[in-house]
């Protein structure tokens, strides 16, 4: 499965069955943790083995069961932590469907107290990213329609549309999709977070996925 494939079957997975991460599988995705904390001044840490987290009162109202394994997302308190948290989780997230595991993004339902989460000085915790091999494969969620997600005056390049498309099939918390994408006139792309829990990491996510689709070379960020 390349990184396409799997934006397009990647669901959020909630029950995990109790089947252990290979070694090399949790090898290939610690080294890409280390890649995306370096590139994006992050503290990104995957926990293993770790039932905590996920086991609390929220968690199984949420219908979370079998966690064992997460991601966790911190770093430097700053302006963009958390569009950053948003952009290379998803990454992670996309490498981890591409070797057969599920995930979900995590903000509210799991346990702050339990999970095992290291914050340096002058560091902020942002969410956790559950991983496991799914007791299924999730469903697709519904989308806005694209117009409402979007705005191309003078009409929509392929690239842009075809980035439009892998945007929409990005999670966002609650499915909210509070995003806008503005073609501007001197072809280069704003992405605007709109008001919604979460939707600066949204944002991160969202623009992940629009970077794949409409392919980095075709375009720039405003
Ligand atoms: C930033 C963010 C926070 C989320 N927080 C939670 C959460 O606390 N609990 C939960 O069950 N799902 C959470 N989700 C998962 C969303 O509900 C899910 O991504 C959305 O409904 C779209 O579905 P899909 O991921 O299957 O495409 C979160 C997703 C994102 C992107």
């Amino acid at each position: 499965m390349d990184v396409f494939e799997a934006m397009r079957a990647r669901h959020s997975v909630r029950k995990y069955l109790d089947k252990p991460i290979p070694a090399d599988v949790l090898a290939e995705l610690r080294t890409e943790v280390d890649t995306c904390n370096q590139e994006g001044n992050l503290h990104i840490q995957l926990v293993t083995d770790e039932p905590g987290a996920f086991d609390c009162a929220m968690a199984k109202y949420g219908s979370f069961s079998g966690v064992k394994n997460y991601f966790v997302l911190a770093g430097p308190d700053d302006d963009g932590l958390e569009e950053r948290a948003g952009y290379y989780g998803e990454r992670l997230v996309l490498l981890a469907q591409t070797l057969g595991l599920n995930t979900c993004w995590v903000g509210l339902t799991f346990s702050k107290k339990k999970a095992h989460i290291e914050v340096g000085p002058g560091e902020k915790l942002v969410m956790v990213i559950s991983l496991g091999y799914g007791a299924t494969q999730g469903t697709a969620h519904k989308d806005k329609p694209m117009e409402k997600l979007c705005r191309a005056e003078g009409g929509m390049p392929d690239w842009f549309r075809r980035g439009m498309e892998y945007a929409m099939l990005a999670p966002t918390a609650i499915n909210q999709q509070k995003f806008c994408f503005t073609l501007e006139p001197d072809g280069k792309v704003k992405a605007e977070a709109l008001k919604g829990p979460f939707s600066k990491v949204d944002l991160g996510i969202v623009k992940y996925h629009f970077e794949l689709g409409a392919g980095p070379e075709n375009f720039a960020w405003a």
